[in-house]
């Protein structure tokens, strides 16, 4: 089939390379003309593991392809995603200018029988503002213009595996052409056994929201645990794993650390709560959801300072700057924000990531970045581990003992074992597990 992809982010690029994989052809196009060049050059603009590799064969094989001329792109295409960004208003509510803009930006190049599918994740109702949009600018096509909704479940880091490798496809559509044009698109998975789900348009765009404000819960569910096994002696790493053997709980994401970041979960989250709030349903749950992953963050600082006492003068090492391993996106990462904090109480920060170095620099310029893990702890006070790169799983402990000026760890991603740490003479603070002098 003919696809055009609008929006060649995290989303909208996964899935252009995916498609084209599938023998589809896929034309790019993005409103960031240098963005559109660069690909054209094979420079991606992120990264994300196996994406270079996967955009290079879809070009190689002429099946994938970028262009500055979205006009000319969308007057041959079947069907047109649109993946464009849904970033948050000062009121937590989603702002969907981009997605207007982008629907009224293809309709006057749409051609008879074409489908547009939403996939960047929105409020439910929206695909219904699309459909008004769409047939306002184009009255020639109306009735025959569908907008069908295809929530995305790819993690940042692992986008190309779970490209391939979905738990579910999920379609909301109002007509069988649009579901049938989605399992064409879709077959080579479909046929792999993929669960594909069908529904109406408003149950796939709140299932989205649903989902990420779950997913959100457990992690703050494991962060408010591990508060009370901290006070009760007890270590919330084998309390979730005790949980997670029961199937209906489940053990992923329920890792207590400096908690959930990024671009979706926190938008997400607030503007699910907005829409509820909209619809008439006061969703406090996921307000406390929220408040009790801001409160994982003051656990850490709270730990640096029982550690460290003043915070003044203090050099502070912070390893890891991403808002998880495998990416090099550093928004609300709580790495950053745990930098913000421990600079406001007076410390001097320096980072390392393997990948976010330099988006970590640009997004805080008063945040120190060293060029590897022994640069970061050559003299500092401490060290604390804010993302889980596997990195940081070989670090020489004997060497980290001797750079770092006191040998205290905040680990805050329970990453090693207490148990070695202090073994090998270091003070642990773990998150949700008892600190050093308790240990053993
Ligand atoms: C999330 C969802 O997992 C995807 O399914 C969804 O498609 C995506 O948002 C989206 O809406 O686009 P992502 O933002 O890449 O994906 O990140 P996750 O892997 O979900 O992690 C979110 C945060 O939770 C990270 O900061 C991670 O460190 C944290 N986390 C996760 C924990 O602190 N503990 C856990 O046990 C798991």
């Amino acid at each position: 089939m003919r696809v055009v992809v609008v929006g060649t982010g995290h989303v909208g690029l996964p899935t252009a390379a995916t498609l084209a994989e599938f023998e589809h052809d896929v034309i790019g196009v993005d409103e960031d003309e240098e963005k559109i060049r660069g690909l054209q050059r094979g420079a991606i603009p992120f990264f994300e593991p196996g994406l270079a590799e996967l955009v290079e064969r879809g070009a190689r094989r002429g099946r994938l392809r970028f262009s500055v001329d979205a006009a000319e792109a969308i007057q041959s295409a079947e069907v047109v995603f649109l993946c464009v960004g849904t970033p948050a208003r000062e009121s937590g509510d989603a702002n969907l200018v981009a997605v207007e803009r982008s629907a009224r930006g293809i309709a006057p190049h749409l051609s008879l029988g074409v489908i547009v599918v939403k996939k960047s994740t929105v409020p439910a109702g929206t695909a219904q503002r699309l459909r008004q949009v769409l047939r306002m600018s184009r009255p020639d096509l109306a009735e025959d213009i569908e907008v069908v909704s295809n929530p995305e479940f790819l993690r940042e880091g692992q986008a190309v595996e779970d490209s391939f490798h979905p738990d579910r496809i999920l379609v909301g559509a109002r007509s069988e052409r649009g579901f049938e044009t989605m399992r064409r698109l879709y077959e080579p998975l479909i046929r792999g056994g993929a669960k594909l789900i069908e529904t109406d348009i408003e149950t796939a765009e709140l299932a989205k929201h649903a989902s990420n404000a779950f997913l959100a819960l457990k992690v703050s569910y494991a962060n408010a645990l591990a508060r009370v096994c901290e006070l009760a002696g007890a270590d919330v790493t084998a309390v979730a794993d005790v949980m997670g053997s029961d199937p209906r709980i489940g053990r992923a994401f329920l890792d207590a650390g400096l908690g959930w970041g990024g671009y979706c979960f926190p938008k997400d989250l607030q503007a699910f709560d907005r829409l509820s709030s909209r619809l008439g349903y006061d969703f406090g749950l996921l307000r406390e959801v929220e408040r009790i992953n801001d409160e994982a963050i003051d656990a850490a600082v709270e730990k640096v300072r029982d550690a460290l006492w003043n915070l003044e003068d203090k050099r502070i090492a912070l390893l890891g700057l991403s808002f998880k391993p495998r990416t090099d996106d550093v928004r609300l990462s709580p790495a950053l924000s745990l930098a913000r904090r421990l600079i406001a109480e007076g410390a001097a920060t320096v980072g390392y990531d393997p990948e976010a170095g330099a988006n970590a620099k640009s997004e805080m310029p008063d945040l120190e970045v060293a060029p590897s893990v022994y640069d970061a702890l050559d003299g500092a006070h401490c060290m604390v581990v804010c993302t889980d790169w596997d990195e940081f799983r070989s670090i020489d402990l004997p060497r980290a003992k001797e750079l770092l000026a006191h040998p205290i760890i905040v680990d805050g991603r329970n990453m090693f074992d207490p148990h070695v740490m202090r073994a090998h003479g270091f003070v642990y603070y773990g998150t949700g597990r008892a600190a050093l002098s308790e240990v053993g």
